[in-house]
């Protein structure tokens, strides 16, 4: 497969979340806006991803039912429709298959997933694959995101395409492998093991003709034992056909100068407004701690991933620091509970929302002073690059994308874009914590590190170029 250079390229995403239909979180993020990136560097983009009954019922403008295919699976469901919308310039086809994605959520609950979603992202990704054969889209690449879609390239192998396309799998988070009873690799006839298991994550890592993950950092990371989640063996095969891309920021949604879900818009030559943002979630959360305090932000699951029980820890100090704090998310119900503890320990003090909301989510990034970010390991972290338009400046552990993209501010003054820490403590947070705040109070150096923070340039793209650049080298090959 020869590629000229300034050819443009057809490519296909697959994925199990593609912002604005399905969301859950970052994967959902990068679905939604790399392709848009992509497209506008000149390419032609589809994204696939399955018809769920979230997006069945959101009222987008789908059409239905654009091809019927029946196609002949191991002994198991062997029929489903595929339904299409034109999203700007992308293509987004959506695998309707009602006894696998007619049901609440995406992966289940957020305390728990389906007992059965090996076999429902495997269909999803066998669709996929017989969609290619019915449809002939012809794409030069197909990439796939994470577990759900990481079996793929494995099913492409025997697929019969007019043209084989080439393809990349990502990795999002190697701690979800999809690692699951080896029964589902006899009904999914794929022949994947780790450990005793059926492994789909080890599927992407082998077959497809590259593989990247999500930061520079974390693909150091994940080829040591400490982070590689029991796939670094895997990755070290990869050689040079592995890489790490920084995710970026879809400055279209998460910018406070046109941000429409924030009340007040604001950038950094009107700062002052961003105090208009930080009493209205003060005034929404029931918060007193007042706009001369600095009010402390965190978004995100709850789950020890995200270093939970780091900030469950730490808010004792952090309340004795004059701070306020507000939390959005859900997960475990452990963290909710001990959130939900310290709400009544200080009325006033600390509020949780125990939800996912995507408005509530910008409101809290524009009204915020500090964002904190205590996780355990972070692939990329989209978060803190918001934060940073924001003018909110980030707390982070010095991890994966969270280390990138942070330059600690009292070790580089003059480039300092936030505050990070090494040890992954409550007292090593704590104390980034108590820099921050201290800051905050000081002498009017706050307003340089806002004006700093705004004015670093996460964009999409950039990365779109460097997924461009690796694209062309696997059709090179
Ligand atoms: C996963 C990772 C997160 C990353 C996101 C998008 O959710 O945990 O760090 O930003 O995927 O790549």
């Amino acid at each position: 497969m020869i590629s000229n250079k300034n050819k443009p390229l057809k490519i296909l995403f697959a994925s199990a979340e593609a912002a604005p239909f399905a969301k859950t979180g970052g994967l959902g993020d990068v679905g939604g806006s790399l392709p848009k990136a992509l497209a506008e560097l000149g390419h032609d983009v589809s994204v696939v991803i399955p018809y769920y009954r979230s997006v069945r019922d959101a009222g987008h403008d789908i059409r239905p039912a654009v091809l019927r295919v029946y196609h002949p699976l191991t002994g198991w469901t062997s029929r489903f429709n595929v339904h299409m919308t034109a999203f700007g310039s992308l293509k987004v086809y959506f695998i309707e298959n009602s006894w696998y994605f007619g049901r609440r959520g995406i992966y289940g609950q957020p305390s728990w997933g389906y007992p059965d979603n090996a076999l429902r992202f495997g269909f999803f990704s066998k669709a996929v694959t017989a969609f290619q054969e019915s449809a002939a889209l012809d794409p030069d690449i197909i990439h796939s995101n994470d577990w759900h879609t990481a079996i793929i390239p494995y099913y492409l192998r025997n697929a019969r395409l007019r043209k084989r396309p080439g393809t990349l799998f990502t990795i999002h988070n190697a701690a979800y492998q999809g690692s699951c009873s080896r029964i589902f690799s006899k009904i999914l006839g794929v022949k994947v093991e780790a450990y005793g298991k059926m492994n789909f994550m080890k599927a992407g890592i082998l077959y497809a003709d590259a593989v990247n993950t999500v930061s520079k950092k974390y693909a150091e990371e994940i080829k040591t034992s400490e982070l590689g989640c029991g796939l670094e063996t895997f990755i070290a095969k990869r050689g040079d056909s592995f890489s790490g891309i920084l995710n970026g920021a879809d400055y279209g949604k998460w910018d406070p100068a046109t941000d429409n879900l924030i009340g007040t818009n604001y950038c950094s030559s009107t700062l002052e407004k961003k105090t208009e943002c930080k009493k209205e979630i003060l005034c929404h959360t029931g918060l007193v701690t007042g706009t001369d305090k600095p009010l402390l932000g965190f978004i995100g699951r709850l789950v020890i991933q995200k270093g939970v029980d780091k900030l469950a820890e730490a808010l004792d100090g952090i309340i004795k620091l004059g701070a306020g704090v507000v939390i959005l998310g859900e997960g475990d119900i452990r963290y909710a509970a001990a959130f939900k503890a310290a709400e009544a320990r200080y009325p006033g003090r600390v509020k949780l929302f125990n939800e996912f909301n995507e408005s509530l989510a910008h409101r809290i990034e524009a009204g915020s002073d500090i964002f904190l970010m205590p996780s355990m390991f972070e692939p990329c972290g989209l978060n803190q690059i918001y934060s940073l338009k924001y003018g909110t400046i980030p707390v982070v552990h010095a991890t994966g994308g969270l280390d990138d993209v942070i330059i600690d501010a009292d070790d580089e003054g003059e480039n300092g874009n936030g505050f990070k820490f090494g040890l992954f403590t409550a007292a090593d947070f704590l104390s980034a914590i108590t820099r921050a705040v201290h800051k905050y109070h000081g002498d009017g150096a706050w307003r340089g590190l806002m004006k700093r923070a705004m004015a670093c340039d996460f964009s999409w793209d950039r990365s779109a170029r460097e997924y461009v650049e690796v694209y062309r080298s696997i059709l090179n090959k």
